[in-house]
């Protein structure tokens, strides 16, 4: 698997979710493992209701872990572990957009000067350097989720957490925020899990997919995308993509169908 070698970046070990449902507890993820390499941009599909949400909210630290661990190794002191975005636009609505950017590194006591001017090179970055007086309200989804992203990663996170970031675009926005992500990513090298339910994305995006059974949330299968980079929306065009997605494709829609079913 990619070589992996020494300690990875996020190790999660037999992770096991329960959740108190109304008739009686619910097991959301089942033994869940996954290693991810320092600086390996890894997506996770799987059939909604699989426990993707719940298996990242728990690697963020944001929900707790029934059994099982989950590990980040740490990098650098004093910096924040990860950031995560969420699909719906979480910025603050009564900030600015360089306001919403700048908050991590206020949060970490950066200076006013030094912070406003890592927003603005991150604002210039995505094309939103004019916009950085708005308020959310006043700028478009497309434009709020950007914000949204850059904001994550204008804190430097050694691992970015990302729950479906374009879900909530149309497919326009979303495959320009896509060709953007790549090319932040191809410069940046961020340690990346990203939550997805685009094949093509997944595909697009990835070092490799990793795929989940219908609830409850197991390891099915994982796929190494060997396609070279740097990648672009033409990628989506070559037969090495259109196999990659016929194979994860031909796993994931029986997965799909069994969802469908528990859901009747
Ligand atoms: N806070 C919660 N309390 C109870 N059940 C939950 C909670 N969060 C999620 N679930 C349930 O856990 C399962 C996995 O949910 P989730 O992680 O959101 O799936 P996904 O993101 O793959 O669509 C679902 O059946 C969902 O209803
Ligand atoms: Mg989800």
């Amino acid at each position: 698997m990619h070589g992996m070698i020494g300690t990875p970046k996020i190790a999660a070990r037999h992770v096991c979710k329960v959740y108190p449902g109304v008739d009686g507890p619910m097991v959301a993820l089942d033994d869940f493992s996954l290693d991810v390499a320092d600086g390996e941009f890894v997506s996770v599909i799987g059939p909604s209701g699989c426990g993707k949400s719940t298996f990242l909210r728990m690697v963020a630290g944001l929900d707790t872990i029934s059994s099982g661990t989950i590990e980040i190794a740490r990098g650098k002191a004093g910096r924040p572990l990860n950031s995560v975005v969420f699909q719906e636009y979480a910025i603050f609505p009564w900030k600015t957009v360089i306001e919403n950017v700048a908050f991590g590194l206020l949060m970490r006591g950066v200076s006013r000067p030094e912070r406003l001017a890592v927003a603005r090179g991150w604002l210039d970055r995505v094309g939103l350097a004019k916009f950085a007086a708005y308020y959310p309200h006043q700028i478009s989804g497309g434009m709020k989720q950007r914000v949204g992203i850059v904001r994550a990663l204008a804190n430097d996170p050694e691992v970015l957490l990302m729950d479906e970031p374009l879900g909530a675009l149309d497919a326009q926005t979303r495959l320009v925020l896509q060709d953007e992500l790549m090319r932040i990513w191809e410069e940046t090298r961020k340690t990346v899990v990203y939550i997805t339910h685009s094949l093509d994305e997944a595909v697009l995006l990835s070092d490799r997919v990793i795929l989940m059974s219908a609830q409850p949330g197991r390891l099915l299968a994982t796929f190494d995308i060997d396609l070279p980079r740097p990648r672009s929306a033409a990628t989506m065009n070559t037969p090495r993509f259109s196999e990659y997605r016929e194979m994860i494709w031909s796993r994931l829609s029986g997965e799909v169908a069994r969802a469908m079913e528990q859901q009747q």
